[in-house]
């Protein structure tokens, strides 16, 4: 099939074939998924050797594995012999070696063969137990930034920390914010399958214009929950953080909105420093560890939900990960993680739990409503009322940076941004990586 991305992408709008068309999302898992850095797990998720995390990356089935030399390695979850999967889906210990359930080949934790059952039988054969192609593939590249592991299956391409460009200053602020400067995935993960593109997704991430309208319901009740406490009642934090979708349009549009090369992006400026006895408690933590200069100079990064295109996105003031992983043209599994800031109060912890549970779970008040509105806006482009998606507001407008553009807070740049990026991996298949 011919797709020529200039056609579907234009600097104000594209064509709703992008979000809906089977042939451009095969092509889309070659071409972009297929090449780009993509977050695989963090370090903490296999603490031990033998330890391993399974996972998809595009649309290949892959393990994260503890190497008993201590390295992290990622091999995609297939067996040499006749390509079972080798690790079940989840995550454990496969102890010393893996052995596929199947006839019993077994293989180091870097997929290198170590035996096969009856290997005589493989005397006189054109079986090379010592060639690559009898061990368990690995991902062609794999980096850390900062505990954060990154693969790519393309051989080629820029390293790790120039792909990130102006986003690794989120991923170092998610560690900084540890007194003792490292972090832990802890408390397990929770999954939300959308039914729709994994681009309407990554959109919402910077669409301030949407707050008001989609999250009535969850804001409004939020606020009449409140005006019902008794006066002087200093506002419970699940308050403060789903009747803030109900600020108006004025105050998004003071926010600061950064886009930079490949797609990703964040935004600055929504958290006002707070006073509450776990806030201080944390922060007194952070000084004690950092001293007070350069705990303010941490704490002053105040960022809302970056964007690493087209895998992830941070939130470094509550210390999540949430991850996206496309399942077809119009389904998108979601994995959001909490991380433990290490020589943080425990309480820090637990309110990040709250932040996942009230705002982004499965179960909360607030995701539903975004949900819903992905589900329609999935339905209405299948049908034939249109073919054009706008971009178009504050078009034209943002200023230049190092490495990117920035613009207001109710500006669609961050998807004119992400649609740049889209259409450089999809032209062909060696740029933009
Ligand atoms: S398929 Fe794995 S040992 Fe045969
Ligand atoms: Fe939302």
């Amino acid at each position: 099939m011919d797709i020529d991305p200039s056609r579907l992408v234009q600097p104000d709008r594209v064509h709703k074939r992008v979000y809906t068309d089977p042939a451009i999302y095969e092509l889309e898992m070659d071409r972009l998924f297929g090449r780009a850095w993509l977050y695989v797990g963090h370090e903490s998720q296999v603490p031990k050797p033998g330890d391993y995390f399974t996972t998809r990356l595009g649309r290949e089935p892959m393990v994260m594995l503890r190497h008993t030399d201590g390295s992290v390695q990622v091999l995609y979850n297939r067996c040499a012999h006749k390509g079972a999967r080798i690790v079940p889906e989840g995550s454990g210990s496969v102890g010393k070696f893996m052995r596929c359930l199947y006839h019993g080949w077994a293989y180091h934790c870097d997929g290198t063969l170590l035996s096969v059952p009856l290997r005589s039988g493989y005397e006189d054969t054109a079986l090379d137990l010592q060639a690559p192609q009898f061990s368990v593939r690995k991902a062609a590249r794999v980096a850390s930034y900062r505990g954060f592991v990154f693969a790519s299956l393309a051989a080629d391409g820029p390293d790790l920390e120039t792909f990130l460009g102006g986003v690794a200053t989120s991923l170092d602020n998610f560690c900084d914010r540890a007194p003792d400067g490292e972090v832990e995935v802890a408390g397990g993960v929770q999954r939300v399958i959308q039914r729709n593109n994994w681009k309407i997704f990554f959109e919402n991430l910077h669409d301030t214009l949407h707050a008001v309208a989609t999250h009535e319901s969850s804001w409004r009740a939020a606020k009449e929950e409140y005006e019902s406490m008794p006066p002087g009642t200093p506002k419970p934090f699940e308050i403060v953080i789903v009747d803030g979708n109900g600020e108006p349009l004025e105050f998004w549009e003071k926010l600061e909105l950064k886009g930079y090369d490949r797609g990703h992006g964040y935004m600055e400026g929504i958290f006002t420093p707070p006073t509450d006895p776990v806030s201080l408690a944390y922060v007194a933590a952070l000084k004690d560890k950092q001293g007070e200069a350069r705990a303010d100079q941490i704490l002053r990064v105040n960022r809302h939900n970056t964007i690493v295109y087209p895998s992830c996105s941070p939130h470094t003031s509550f210390q999540q990960i949430r991850v996206i992983r496309p399942l077809a043209v119009d389904r998108t599994l979601v994995e959001i993680f909490t991380f433990r800031l290490k020589g943080a109060p425990d309480a820090t912890f637990q309110r990040a739990l709250k932040y996942t549970n009230v705002v982004n779970s499965p179960s909360s008040n607030v995701m539903p409503d975004d949900l819903e509105a992905y589900n329609r806006v999935q339905e209405g482009l299948g049908s034939d009322g249109g073919d054009w998606v706008s971009l178009h507001r504050a078009a034209g407008r943002e200023q230049p940076i190092e490495g990117g553009r920035a613009s207001n807070g109710n500006s669609e740049m961050p998807m004119r941004n992400m649609f740049q990026a889209w259409a450089g991996y999809m032209r062909d298949a060696g740029e933009a990586s």
